[in-house]
């Protein structure tokens, strides 16, 4: 790993924790919910997604400032996800980011209540007037909306819940890891490009790097729940056997899991060497997105 690279990844993390601490000020009144809300999404998270945005705008050549709304508003919509995958009718876990779930360190309906606002701030957080332009913040809010909704993020989670207990053949668990994960990743991706300017052809190579840095992501995470010590991990190891959910490992075994997934990157950094621009962050984060340790 080049230092300068893990700086600027600190450096971007930075940033964005502080843009989603301002967001979640107490201008929006101190309540239970603002509590629970403020909880699950300042406590922690490799902030992968918000990266992915300020290095998509940095190969479109756009300023970090343009990008922060996107930036902020994809870690909004991931943290409203973790807090309902996390609920006992989804996976029914106690623990994320080392610490216990919301629904646990609250309740139940606060951890509901909490996931909609968030989801809600994201595409308010999108829609406010900054330095982008009018039809940028147009196509950005198109862009998460469709990656989150009824073909995209939700439809993922639905297949997943409906897959428990089979096994799903080759296609069909791409399929479902590209819907719950795949597709906010790839979309923060296109949300960062087009806070700057992109050619259809370079449009094209992000949008098929993105899908494969998506899936490689999630396979990924489906290693790591075998793999690694709940310490490391920050949320329980093994849930995914327990709660006999179809995954890579125990379709194709952990070896040729974690060869796919490094073949994925591989596409990806071939699709991004079609680029003009500075792709070297992009490129650095898809590395990471397999080679990570939790
Ligand atoms: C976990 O995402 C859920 C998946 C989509 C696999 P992350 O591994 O990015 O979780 P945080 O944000 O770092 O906690
Ligand atoms: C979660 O996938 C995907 C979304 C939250 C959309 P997982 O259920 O595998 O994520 P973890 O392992 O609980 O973080
Ligand atoms: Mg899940
Ligand atoms: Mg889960
Ligand atoms: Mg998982």
């Amino acid at each position: 790993m080049s230092d300068d690279l893990g700086l600027w990844l600190q450096s971007v993390t930075n940033r964005v924790n502080s843009e989603l601490d301002q967001v979640l000020g107490s201008h929006l009144t101190s309540s239970r919910l603002l509590e629970a809300a403020r909880y699950s999404v300042l406590g922690g998270g490799k902030r992968l997604r918000p990266a992915l945005v300020y290095a998509a705008a940095a190969a479109a050549g756009a300023s970090l400032e343009s990008a922060d709304a996107c930036a902020v508003s994809v870690e909004l919509v991931h943290t409203y996800s973790l807090i309902h995958d996390d609920l006992p009718c989804m996976d029914d876990d106690a623990l994320r980011r080392g610490r216990p779930t919301t629904h646990i360190a609250f309740d139940e309906a606060t951890a509901v209540l909490a996931g909609d606002a968030l989801q809600a701030l994201a595409f308010s957080v999108l829609s406010k007037k900054d330095r982008r332009s009018d039809a940028m913040r147009v196509k950005q809010l198109k862009l998460l909306g469709d990656a989150v909704g009824f073909t995209g993020m939700a439809l993922g989670q639905a297949t997943d819940l409906a897959s428990e207990g089979r096994v799903l053949e080759l296609n069909a668990l791409r399929f479902m890891h590209e819907k719950k994960t795949g597709v906010l990743i790839a979309a923060s991706m296109l949300m960062g490009a087009s806070c700057g300017s992109t050619n259809s052809d370079s449009w094209k190579a992000l949008a098929e790097a993105g899908r494969a840095i998506g899936l490689a992501f999630q396979i990924r995470d489906d290693i790591l729940d075998e793999t690694t010590p709940t310490k490391l991990l920050g949320k329980e190891q093994g849930r995914d056997q327990a709660l006999g959910k179809s995954t890579f490992p125990r379709l194709l075994g952990l070896d040729n899991s974690l060869a796919e997934a490094r073949r994925l990157v591989a596409e990806a950094h071939l699709a991004l060497a079609q680029l003009d621009g500075d792709t070297r962050f992009l490129k650095y984060l898809a590395t990471q997105s397999v080679e990570r340790s939790h």
